[in-house]
């Protein structure tokens, strides 16, 4: 399968970005949980040097536990805040208020000690297509939260969310562009919804996540579809279609029916708790 991201959108979002990221303290990037490094691009670390870091393993509720812990501990390990994340649930706001606190620590004892007082921690929200930053953006700040846009000593044009006395947030999210120069990446991508199906072929996308499931979390398609495992993904993709009663006309097997309902209960969680990326490899 081939994947194609434009350059002009990618040069546009890069530029946008460089200049949002001179107005901040605190860069809030997203990822999906699923598919960690995958659905980020490197490229922000260059960006956002100089900044603090944070990032929120998002979707963590559609993502196996036990490797968003393996990956929380992955990217504390190379320096990043992390909070493992339901961006539709405002559980996790609160030790995301303290998270920022304690990443941006240096700023504020900084300011302190110039006789800066209250100067709120200035934050913005960056990730990829479908990560989730506009849910986040939401979730996070509310509707009770006043825009403080265009006021004098306001950057011109620029809209921030005052979250609370010490984090203003810039409304708009940052866009990332995917890297797609491997193309496992768009794989990963192609299955957790994140590139337009209309242009994917979801036969194919379903033989490939049949494989990974297989492999890596063994026992799964038999307890969900009653399949035998152990065969090739056709195989598997044809037992589901005879099981699930996926028929055309004439009584025929219907394959493209049977995989967009596996791929359609991946994405939403029905198949379980499913990571595709692991942080040993
Ligand atoms: P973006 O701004 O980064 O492009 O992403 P956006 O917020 O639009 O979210 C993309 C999709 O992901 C939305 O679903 C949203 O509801 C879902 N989503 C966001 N965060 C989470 C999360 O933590 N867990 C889960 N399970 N889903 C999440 P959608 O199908 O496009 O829209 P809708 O059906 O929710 O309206």
């Amino acid at each position: 399968m081939h994947f194609q991201w434009y350059p002009g959108h990618m040069t546009k979002a890069k530029r946008q970005m460089q200049e949002d990221i001179k107005l901040i303290d605190l860069v809030i990037e997203l990822v999906d949980a699923r598919i960690p490094l995958s659905s980020r691009n490197p490229d922000i670390d260059d960006l956002g040097k100089q900044k603090a870091r944070l990032i929120l393993m998002n979707k963590a509720d559609l993502a196996s536990e036990e490797q968003n812990k393996a990956w929380a501990a992955y990217f504390k390990e190379k320096g990043f805040f992390v909070v493992k994340l339901d961006a539709r649930n405002r559980a996790g706001i609160k030790t995301i208020n303290e998270v920022i606190l304690d990443a941006c620590k240096e700023k504020i004892e900084r300011d302190r000690r110039r006789g800066i007082k209250n100067r709120p921690v200035r934050a913005m929200v960056v990730g990829i297509p479908n990560v989730g930053k506009s849910t986040f953006i939401n979730t996070y700040a509310g509707k009770a939260c006043a825009k403080t846009g265009n006021k004098p000593g306001v950057t011109k044009g620029k809209q921030w969310i005052r979250l609370n006395k010490n984090v203003e947030l810039l409304d708009t999210p940052g866009i990332l562009w995917p890297k797609f120069e491997d193309q496992k990446v768009g794989l990963c991508l192609a299955l957790v919804g994140s590139i337009k199906d209309e242009i994917l072929n979801i036969d194919e996308l379903s033989l490939e996540l049949i494989n990974i499931l297989q492999a890596r979390y063994p026992g799964l398609l038999a307890q969900r579809y009653g399949v035998t495992e152990g065969q090739k993904p056709a195989e598997i993709l044809k037992e589901i279609a005879g099981n699930r009663k996926c028929v055309k006309k004439g009584n025929e097997l219907d394959y493209g029916k049977a995989a967009s309902m596996v791929i359609d209960e991946f994405r939403s969680g029905r198949l379980g708790k499913i990571t595709l990326e692991f942080p040993q490899e």
